[in-house]
């Protein structure tokens, strides 16, 4: 080892020395703490060209929309999150109505889509629309002609016996999308038989994933013949040529608003400012058909992906965001699909 090595070494280990003695947010100067909620190529890609364009180092973790809700509930005293970025409107607006996030109006607001403003309006300027995503089902069609079962193309096509154990979704406590699908069948058919409806298709599940978009991976790989997830999830593997057909089910659908939300306690307020004001560019919500995630994005300047699904081909609830995404609803809704429907014997 040269001598200057050395130099540099102990210069480098009094550098950190003296970071583990400065304060958390002195500490924490240059530094954005990101939690993301789409994919993890996505989250990614949004990592890598963030850092590149403001040379601000950012640590991500990727987890599903209710999770990150429960983990920025619970580190409230002392938020170790500054964005929260993606995932399902509904918690976010209950993370909102809880006092858990900070009101903000970006420059960028001017230029979305209606529906991205109604979020933010809704939450009295804590939260704000970056996609939007229509729910669905996706089939592996080997596996539906080899079963001999017509191609599915209603929610009510999913209570075949004949796919029991073959339909894959998440759980709703975990996964915004599979919350999104509970709220969407009690919209739908009225509570009763919302829930009907759900302990039917209890039957038919072989697993509730952690993640939304885990069953659309499971569908592909033929492990699983139907997977509920947006649909846009289904086409990121058809794309790549799996035996995958999308269904927008025939009685119609709901959706979400993928959303973006600053911690309330933030540490690194100005660069998560930075991050939200960027998110709502066409720049960065255009990184999202590179990483395969085909959702419609939030301002009107920004290419949608050809291969998005149709908005206009779908048949769409009126979903009651200001409803299902407020604490009472969805805390109730949640406990009740706890007690009535995940136990279940089959
Ligand atoms: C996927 C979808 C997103 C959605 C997210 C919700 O990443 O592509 O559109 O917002 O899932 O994740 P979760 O795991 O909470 O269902």
């Amino acid at each position: 080892m040269t001598s200057r090595t050395t130099i540099h070494m102990a210069g480098l280990a009094l550098a950190a020395g003296i970071g583990l003695l400065l304060p958390g947010a002195a500490r924490a100067q240059g530094d954005l703490v990101v939690y993301c909620t789409v994919q993890e190529e996505w989250c990614r890609a949004m990592v890598t060209a963030f850092e590149k364009k403001t040379g601000i180092k950012v640590a991500m973790t990727r987890k599903s929309s209710g999770e990150l809700y429960a983990q920025i509930k619970a580190e409230a005293a002392n938020p170790k999150g500054d964005i929260w970025w993606g995932g399902t409107g509904d918690p976010h607006l209950q993370a909102a109505e809880e006092g858990l996030s900070l009101e903000y109006t970006s420059p960028m607001n001017k230029d979305l889509h209606p529906w991205a403003i109604k979020q933010w309006e809704q939450s009295k300027k804590r939260t704000i629309g970056v996609y939007a995503g229509a729910l669905g089902y996706g089939y592996n069609t080997k596996q539906i002609a080899e079963k001999k079962i017509a191609e599915p193309k209603c929610w009510s096509d999913l209570l075949d016996p004949k796919l029991k154990d073959e339909v894959q979704v998440a759980d709703p406590n975990s996964s915004g999308t599979s919350y999104t699908m509970l709220a969407t069948m009690v919209q739908l058919l009225g509570e009763d038989k919302g829930f009907d409806y759900m302990k039917k298709l209890h039957k038919n599940v072989n697993q509730y994933t952690k993640s939304g978009a885990a069953p659309a991976k499971a569908v592909s790989l033929g492990e699983s013949a139907v997977g509920i997830t947006f649909q846009h999830d289904m086409v990121t593997f058809i794309v790549q040529g799996a035996p995958m057909k999308v269904v927008a089910p025939c009685e119609g659908t709901g959706y979400e608003i993928g959303s973006m939300t600053l911690i309330k306690g933030a540490k690194n307020l100005e660069n998560a400012k930075k991050w939200y004001d960027w998110a709502l560019t066409p720049e960065a919500q255009e990184l999202g058909a590179g990483a395969k995630a085909y959702q419609v994005p939030s301002n009107k300047n920004s290419k949608t992906p050809p291969e998005a699904p149709d908005f206009a081909k779908i048949k769409f609830i009126d979903y009651d965001f200001a409803k299902y995404g407020s604490s009472a609803e969805r805390t109730r809704l949640l406990a009740k699909w706890d007690a009535e429907v995940k136990n279940l014997p089959k």
